[in-house]
């Protein structure tokens, strides 16, 4: 089946779709994007990632192309369209095309790209044993709340933990703060209680950070949006990774120090079956 594409009003292949050179997506990363997941040809959170999009474009001082409400019509259309039950959707709003000029005009339309393709989740046995993290200062630049275009930092912070036969690379604030992954938010088990940074402009508010929260405060276990060094870390009961594409991913291992018994924690567990359940799965 092949995958679908959207291209400010033009649909087809992903294959086929263009764009022009001139975008200033691609000249300057000027531009926003989301990653959703559909489970059974359902959107999870789809009014989360839409709020957060309106978010990112109000940082940039952009606008969405489309009506809100015509956007979550389009995006169930094409998932429908591409018939894949575990769906992966990509969104993109860019500021246009023009003359390269650093200063946008103020004629420019936004344009926007959506495609959907099968979900590819990681293999059962990582998340039965958990993965290894590595950890590099923060690079990136102050705006990390809105999901900007700009991912060099993060591409680069992903290459230096596949070169180290690592999964995600934890990027670490002044203090060792702990902020989050590459690619994902983290969360942390101290004396049985859940942490997570705090919605600053450090972090990125991950749309799965936020169901994880309601499903832990929802299954009664206690709950804190707050800073931990990464000493705090080394020595927590049980690590995870949260995102779209990941999940909960459990984390084992950080610069290779072993994490508690080194197995992936019962409230981790609890909290993927929980989540399996909320999207319609079986954990
Ligand atoms: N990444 N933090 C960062 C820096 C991210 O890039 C992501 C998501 C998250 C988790 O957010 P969410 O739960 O809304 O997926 C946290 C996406 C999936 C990506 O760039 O591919």
């Amino acid at each position: 089946m092949p995958d679908v594409a959207w291209v400010d009003g033009w649909k087809g292949s992903l294959a086929e779709a263009r764009i022009s050179v001139q975008d200033r997506g691609l000249l300057f990363g000027d531009g926003v994007y989301e990653v959703l997941r559909a489970y059974g040809q359902r959107i999870f959170e789809l009014r989360a990632h839409l709020q957060r999009l309106d978010a990112s474009l109000r940082g940039l001082r952009m606008s969405l192309p489309l009506a809100k409400r015509s956007l979550a019509t389009l995006l169930q259309e094409m998932v429908e369209d591409s018939g894949y039950a575990q769906a992966r959707i990509y969104l993109q709003v860019t500021r246009g095309a023009a003359r390269r000029e650093h200063l946008p005009s103020k004629r420019l339309r936004p344009s926007l790209v959506v495609w959907v393709e099968e979900a590819h989740p990681s293999p059962v046995a990582m998340y039965r044993r958990g993965v290894s993290v590595i950890s590099l200062e923060d690079p990136r630049w102050n705006r990390c709340f809105l999901k900007a275009l700009v991912l060099l930092p993060n591409v680069l912070a992903r290459q230096e933990a596949h070169k180290r036969g690592a999964f995600e690379t934890l990027l670490l604030g002044p203090g060792r703060v702990v902020r989050e992954g590459a690619g994902s938010n983290i969360f942390i088990v101290t004396r049985g209680q859940l942490r997570t940074h705090p919605l600053t402009r450090e972090i990125l508010p991950g749309v799965t950070r936020q169901h994880v929260l309601r499903l832990a405060r929802d299954g009664g276990t206690p709950v804190r949006e707050a800073r931990f060094r990464y000493a705090t870390l080394l020595g927590a009961e049980e690590v995870f990774l949260a995102s779209t594409a990941m999940e909960i991913m459990p984390v084992v291992k950080v610069d290779g120090q072993r994490i508690a018994s080194g197995k992936p924690g019962v409230i981790t567990r609890e909290l993927r079956r929980r989540f399996a359940e909320s999207t319609g799965q079986t954990a």
